[in-house]
């Protein structure tokens, strides 16, 4: 081990380790996590509640319910990982690999997503919104049942796509997505015909993408925030378009099938589907 470089054994950090496969990407998930690591604490502290309007206060609400979905997106995307992995090895071991390092990186997704919960949710205590009852944060906890893992990603994705441009359509009246699914499309054992089917999910007309402000959600078992923000009087801070456009270059981006509408999405997805 070339990290112990004296004859009492002692670590230098400084020192750089022999590159060790999926030790030297999980080393690399550490480093990225500690650089951005933040307090939840000391970014309430900074909040001045008195500047916040109505309006604000229906996004912090909104979004602090939304985040309480994002811990069994992570869960999800543990367990999912590990059993794909197992699946592959002895078979195709890069790929057993791959898998193993998209379920550590649950981890660190998982805390930083306590951050956001934590900030909305406390943020809207602090500032006497509607409280959230036990039975929400349980009903918004259900973990999905199991399904494709490059769908699945698909969906985490995009789902991740939706909240940053709400963010910072929010901020401007007032995530890389880490996760690797190019990997699962390479190794031609996942058909990008699945991250096809997610995105004309999301971009059909009436899909997803429109959440609640659809005139009929779906009644489902289980909570996909987006069907569930009450935006009552304040502004949706929705941009389809840029939604739109950063959906197909994600789908680019994994499948290297250039799409740029709703109906090409479709085309190229029945064209697979045959
Ligand atoms: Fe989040």
């Amino acid at each position: 081990m070339s990290v112990i470089n004296d004859e009492a054994g002692t670590v230098d950090p400084t020192v750089e380790p022999s590159r060790d496969g999926l030790m030297d990407v999980i080393w690399e998930q550490q480093r990225f996590h500690e650089h951005r690591r933040w307090s939840a604490v000391e970014f309430l502290g900074a909040v001045d509640t008195r500047s916040l309007g109505e309006n604000d206060r229906t996004y912090v609400w909104n979004f602090g319910r939304a985040e309480l979905t994002t811990k069994p997106g992570a869960d999800r995307l543990a367990r999912l990982s590990d059993s794909e992995c197992r699946k592959w090895v002895g078979k195709d071991d890069v790929l057993a690999s791959v898998l193993q390092a998209c379920g550590t990186w649950s981890r660190y997704w998982n805390e930083e997503e306590a951050h956001h919960e934590s900030v909305l949710t406390h943020l809207s205590r602090m500032l006497s919104c509607e409280p959230i009852r036990d039975d929400v944060v349980i009903r918004y906890r259900e973990i999905f049942g199991d399904d494709d893992m490059l769908r699945t990603l698909f969906l985490l994705a995009i789902s991740e796509i939706n909240a940053t441009v709400f963010y910072t359509s929010m901020a401007s009246k007032v995530k890389d997505e880490g996760l690797r699914a190019r990997a699962l499309v390479d190794s031609g054992k996942y058909s990008p015909r699945s991250v096809l089917a997610v995105a004309h999910l999301f971009v059909r007309p009436g899909g997803e993408l429109y959440g609640s402000a659809r005139d009929r959600v779906e009644d489902r078992r289980h909570i996909n925030w987006w069907d569930h923000l009450e935006f009552k009087g304040a502004e949706r801070p929705d941009d389809h378009d840029r939604q739109r456009k950063l959906i197909f270059a994600f789908v680019e981006d994994v499948t290297s099938i250039a799409v740029n509408s709703a109906e090409e999405v479709e085309d190229r997805w029945l064209e697979m589907v045959g």
